[in-house]
């Protein structure tokens, strides 16, 4: 059980600065996903905490203890990587016993705690294989499962998913957000998969080039982007961004782009025309937040179908304005076809306004 706190921590590889200024507290038990593209600094993060590498600048601290200076071994933290690097010629049994044995623990002990945590892994039938002998996700579980069985006070998990197929992935995701839960461990979780995250986590650290974005819920980050890197990184498909400004006429307030223009609705509109202050501004809009109006209205705007892509229960539809394809997420199926012409409208409860410039929020 601990808290981890992060402060204004600085890692530089030459003249890559790989972490730059990043501070966070992860609480207790809490699941926190470090989410960004490769490159972004994630593992050099996880890495600082488990003391892989030294910080340029900045402090880690577990509970009270600032921890910079003591190394890996005596860190008490478990780190899960991306390959689980299993020893190949040790059964699974002797796999997990393995840290246990060389802090000398009494036979007895280890034992009954190897066999508790395989029972908690749902692995105990697979103790007497050898790791050629098991599945990926089976690997997987036990190179958790010998992560788990020193009790550390902190896991820090690299992709551990990433090599696993796409069906095993998802399975693994919820086995893994349950198990996590079970053990009440303190975590640290990082993955480059916005929808691992979203569905893991109970908070989101959004890194870019060793930035933080934004640290939020996964709902606060999908209903309350800071900016337009949040914004375009979380959901699929991606948000739609329109390039344009916002002009108040008539008790009204329009986003203008060079091909069209349309009414927003006037509350939400008003705070951001106020910030923006004449400069060009981006409209994002979910393609789940737009959908197709009967009839033309100062709310809709003009576009042509550019392809329908059905998924089944729900249809993305490609749609040309100008030049710039956009997309509209609709749910179940729809008869369109390339060229047919279409009136979009939008949830006014749903649209976000960022600054072209700073890429910030206009809304909040
Ligand atoms: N040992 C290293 N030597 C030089 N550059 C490194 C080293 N480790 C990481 N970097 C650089 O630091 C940046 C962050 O890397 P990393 O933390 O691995 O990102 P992520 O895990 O988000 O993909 C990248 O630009 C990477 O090339
Ligand atoms: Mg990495």
């Amino acid at each position: 059980m601990a808290t981890l706190r992060v402060k204004n921590l600085v890692k530089r590889f030459g003249d890559t600065v790989a972490v730059n200024n990043v501070s966070f507290k992860v609480d207790d038990g809490e699941f926190m996903v470090l989410l960004g593209p490769s490159g972004s600094g994630k593992t050099t993060i996880l890495r600082c905490i488990a003391g892989l590498e030294i910080p340029d600048e900045g402090e880690i601290y577990l509970d009270d203890d600032l921890i910079n200076y003591v190394p890996p071994k005596d860190r008490d933290i478990a780190m899960v990587f991306q390959s689980y690097a299993l020893y190949p010629h040790m059964t699974v049994y002797d796999n997990i016993a393995f840290p246990l044995k060389l802090r000398k623990l009494p036979r007895a002990e280890i034992d009954s705690r190897v066999k508790e945590v395989a029972e908690l892994l749902r692995i105990s039938h697979l103790l007497n294989r050898k790791p050629h002998q098991l599945s990926g996700g089976e690997q997987q579980r036990v190179a958790l499962a010998r992560a788990i069985v020193r009790k550390p006070r902190i896991f820090l998990m690299d992709e551990p998913l990433s090599n696993l197929d796409a069906k095993l992935r998802v399975y693994m995701r919820a086995e893994l957000k349950k198990l996590q839960k079970e053990l009440g461990v303190t975590t640290i979780y990082v993955t480059h998969d916005q929808v691992e995250a979203m569905t893991m986590a109970d908070k989101v650290l959004v890194l870019n080039k060793g930035v933080i974005q934004q640290l939020a819920t996964p709902n606060e980050l999908y209903n309350k982007p800071a900016n337009l890197f949040v914004a375009g990184f979380i959901g699929s498909p991606p948000m739609n961004f329109f390039e344009g400004t916002l002009v108040e006429e008539e008790g009204k307030i329009l986003f203008k782009s060079s091909e069209f223009a349309v009414e927003l609705p006037y509350e939400a509109a008003k705070l951001a025309l106020e910030k923006a202050a004449g400069s060009e501004i981006i409209l994002g809009v979910r393609p789940e937040h737009l959908y197709i109006a009967e009839t033309r209205t100062p709310r809709t705007i003009e576009a042509s179908v550019y392809i329908v892509e059905p998924l089944g229960g729900e249809t993305i539809i490609d749609f040309k304005i100008g030049d710039t394809i956009y997309k509209l997420k609709h749910k179940g199926e729809i008869n369109l076809k390339p060229g047919d012409k279409i009136n979009i409208a939008y949830d006014p409860n749903r649209i976000y306004i960022f600054d072209k410039k700073t890429g910030k929020s206009l809304l909040y």
